[in-house]
């Protein structure tokens, strides 16, 4: 795992947003898994810095989203399609075609997850996987225990995540308690990976995730396994590794 230190948040979505760039730069149809959440925020707003001034083309590039809340319409702001149309895709131009999330209102949730990873397969796989972590080393919404070999799935979302997320709703009551989530499976079959981690609070599970025992117990420990990963982490963060 290459690990790159960044001096605080900015630095850090700045690494992350170039390093995107390049990607797309050197590939303009490349397929890439997206993240939602506080961490990536910046790195949005500097994507979309680098697309006014140095025209980054987004017009070719495929993307899929690791998660989506069950049960919340796109329409609602606290779904993760509303956030990625707010802060990065109506800002670029992205085709809608081009877009993928996982389809929270589905009535058929095996079928809608079984043509997800499907849908990733048929257009290639993903070149990059953004992700962030939970306090409880989860990656996508992929909770402690989760096994390793399953593809995109739904998930009970612990009451852990469930109270850091309610940051974002009226009350605790409005989150939703599901998920549609890639599956560790899936994220792992991307050719590289970005985590990205900021702040004091997540310095234990970035601990756990880079330098603790591979277990289903902290998700992102898998991370260890894959050959193409580059963890962007700030001071507070990376306290421990
Ligand atoms: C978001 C996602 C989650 C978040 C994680 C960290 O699509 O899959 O794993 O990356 O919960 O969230 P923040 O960045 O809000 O601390």
């Amino acid at each position: 795992m290459k690990i790159i230190k960044a001096d605080n948040y900015e630095h850090m979505s700045k690494m992350a947003a170039r390093t995107m760039a390049s990607q797309i730069a050197l590939k303009n149809n490349s397929v890439i898994g997206l993240a939602t959440g506080d961490t990536p925020l910046g790195m949005y707003r500097e994507l979309i810095k680098i697309y006014e001034d140095e025209e980054l083309d987004f017009s070719n590039i495929k993307t899929f989203n690791l998660d989506e809340y069950y049960g919340l319409n796109i329409d609602n702001e606290n779904s993760y399609y509303f956030y990625m149309m707010n802060n990065f895709f109506k800002h670029i131009n992205m085709r809608k075609e081009n877009i993928n999330i996982p389809n929270g209102m589905t009535e058929n949730i095996e079928a809608e997850c079984f043509s997800y990873d499907k849908k990733i397969k048929a257009s290639g796989g993903i070149d990059i996987q953004v992700l962030g972590i939970g306090v409880n080393g989860h990656i996508g919404f992929n909770e402690p225990n989760t096994s390793f070999e399953v593809g995109t799935h739904l998930v009970e979302l612990e009451k852990e995540t469930i109270k850091s997320n309610s940051r974002f709703f009226n009350s605790p009551e409005e989150v939703p308690t599901k998920a549609i989530s890639m599956g560790i499976k899936t994220i792992m079959q991307s050719r590289a990976i970005m985590l990205l981690a900021s702040g004091e609070k997540k310095a234990a599970a970035i601990e756990k995730a880079v330098k603790g025992k591979i277990s289903t117990a902290v998700p992102a420990s898998i991370l260890q396994l894959h050959n193409n990963v580059t963890l962007i982490v700030d001071k507070a963060a990376g306290e421990f590794i």
